[in-house]
C-alpha cells in the first residue's frame, strides 16, 4: 500500500508572533506512519508543526496552515492508494492576518475569523478506490458523533477517541479508540500505546485493502 498520513495540529497565524491551533502533538500520526513503514509500505507524512523525528522510511513534508495542509494532501493524494487523516485541523483561521508583529494598540478584543476547508469534504472527489481513514476527537459521546462524521464525510473508517480522558487523546503515549466503519459492528480496543494502535489501524487496512 503507498499511505498517506497526516499528523498534528494546523497554526493560522494572525502576525508572525501570534497564532490560533490546538493541543496535537503529532504523536498518533507519526506512530500511524511508523507503524505503515515497519510493515514495509510507502509512507508519506504530511506533518504540522509538531516537535517529533521523521519515523525510519518514511518521507515527510513539513505544513504550518490548514490552507498549506490541504494542498499537500492535494498534490500528494494521487500517488497513495490510502490515506489516514489524524491531523487535528484547525476548523478557523484569521480574516486578516499581519505581515509585521500587530502593537497592542492596534489591536482590538475582537478579532474575525473565517472558516477552513474541511480537508476530507473537499479531497472526496479524489477518492475513487483508494481508502480514506478519519479520526474523532470527541469530549461528549464519541461514538455518535464518530458515526455522523463517518458518513458526512465519505470515510472507510473512523478511529473515535474520547480526549477528555487523561491517558488518551492529544500530547499523551498511550490512546484509547473505538473503530467504526460502515460494515463492521463498532470495535472498541484496550488503552494501549500510539504506536500499537497505529499498528491496529495498518492491520485493518491491509485486511480492507484484501476485500
Ligand atoms: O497528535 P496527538 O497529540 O498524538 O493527538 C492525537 C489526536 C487527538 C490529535 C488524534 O488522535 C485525533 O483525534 N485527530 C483528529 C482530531 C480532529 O481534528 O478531529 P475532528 O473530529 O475535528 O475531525 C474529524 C476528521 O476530519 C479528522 O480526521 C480530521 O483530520 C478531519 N478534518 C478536520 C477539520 C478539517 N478542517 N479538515 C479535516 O479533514
Amino acid at each position: 500500500m503507498k499511505l498517506l498520513v497526516t499528523a498534528g495540529p494546523t497554526r493560522e497565524y494572525l502576525d508572525p508572533v501570534r497564532f490560533l491551533s490546538n493541543r496535537s502533538t503529532g504523536k498518533m500520526g507519526f506512530a500511524v506512519a511508523q507503524a505503515a513503514a515497519e510493515r514495509g509500505h510507502t509512507v508519506t507524512l504530511v506533518a504540522g508543526p509538531v516537535a517529533l523525528p521523521t519515523p525510519s522510511g518514511v518521507i515527510r513534508v513539513d505544513v504550518t496552515s490548514a490552507l498549506e495542509m490541504l494542498a499537500a494532501v492535494q498534490r500528494l493524494l494521487p500517488f497513495h492508494t490510502a490515506l489516514v487523516m489524524c491531523a487535528a485541523v484547525a476548523d478557523w483561521r484569521f480574516k486578516q492576518a499581519s505581515p509585521v508583529k500587530l502593537k497592542k494598540s492596534e489591536m482590538r478584543p475582537v478579532i474575525e475569523l473565517e472558516p477552513n476547508p474541511d480537508i476530507l469534504t473537499t479531497i472526496r472527489p479524489l477518492k475513487e478506490q483508494r481508502t480514506f481513514v478519519g479520526f474523532a476527537a470527541e469530549t461528549g459521546d464519541p461514538l455518535v458523533e464518530a458515526q455522523r462524521k463517518l458518513v458526512s464525510k465519505g470515510l472507510d473508517l473512523i478511529v473515535a477517541n474520547d480526549v477528555t480522558q487523561p491517558d488518551a487523546g492529544f500530547a499523551v503515549d498511550t490512546n484509547r479508540v473505538t473503530f467504526l466503519s460502515a460494515n463492521e459492528p463498532p470495535t472498541a480496543l484496550p488503552l494501549q500505546s500510539k504506536l500499537d494502535v497505529g499498528r491496529e489501524i495498518v492491520a485493518w487496512l491491509e485486511r480492507h485493502l484484501r476485500t
